[in-house]
């Protein structure tokens, strides 16, 4: 059915929940959903496991020619091996940013992503609007406070068992942000033409419904 191809961008500082809410907006609408932060964490995982600094940029570049990168429903696959948990880690947390603040990784990873597209989907991340998918027909920039999105990740670690310090989690969330909003290439921040959305006092759910009737809306128009 061509009238449900669109592309949906859910752009915004990490902890916000674009993960939750494009996953289930996808699946609202029928949609591929594509975890966009999920490639950027495997290709820290290669690099750092292969002992690539980030600031090595033509090793960047030779070992991410020779990357296989594989997309599968629920999961990812890197040289063959099922990566989904390892590129959960607080290690690869501390580490993803600056390799993702390299133009040899964002160039690696543009192509894969708008291969992703031919069907429509509803993709997040940080540039997803302003440079993968500036033709998007909804583009939504999703935002908390800091405090808040410490908080749900405080949670969601706590959930898991993990041993955690809610003002450590405060002090990361401030400075990964600061870090993907002020870096050169593709930095955060809202897209022309975005819906800004702030999730601040609202559930997965309430947020879910905002964008999945937008959504509707935009196909309806296509
Ligand atoms: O959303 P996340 O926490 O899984 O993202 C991991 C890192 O990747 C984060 O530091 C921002 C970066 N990222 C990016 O630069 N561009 C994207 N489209 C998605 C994620």
């Amino acid at each position: 059915d061509k009238t449900k191809k669109i592309i949906v961008t859910i752009d915004g500082p990490a902890g916000a929940g674009k993960s939750t809410v494009a996953r289930a907006v996808a699946e609202r609408i029928g949609l591929p959903y594509l975890d966009t932060g999920a490639l950027y964490r495997a290709v820290a995982w290669k690099l750092n496991k292969e002992g690539i600094a980030p600031d090595e940029g033509e090793r960047i570049t030779k070992a991410l020619a020779s990357f296989n990168l594989e997309l599968r429903p629920g999961g990812l696959c890197a040289d063959g091996a099922d990566v989904t948990a390892a590129i959960r880690t607080p290690e690869i947390d501390r580490i993803v940013s600056a390799y993702a603040a390299r133009a040899e990784v964002r160039d690696a990873l543009t192509g894969l992503q708008r291969a992703q597209a031919a069907n429509g989907l509803v993709a997040d991340g940080r540039d997803m609007g302003t440079v993968v998918f500036p033709e998007a027909e909804l583009k939504i920039f999703l935002t908390a406070s800091a405090e808040e999105r410490a908080r749900r990740r405080y949670r969601e670690r706590r959930a898991r068992g993990e041993d955690v310090d809610y003002d450590e989690i405060l002090k990361q969330v401030v400075e990964r942000d600061s870090y993907d909003m002020t870096r050169e290439i593709a930095p955060l921040r809202p897209a022309p033409g975005c819906i800004i959305l702030d999730s601040s006092d609202m559930d997965a759910e309430a947020v879910t419904d905002a964008i999945a009737s937008l959504a509707v809306e935009f196909m309806g128009r296509k």
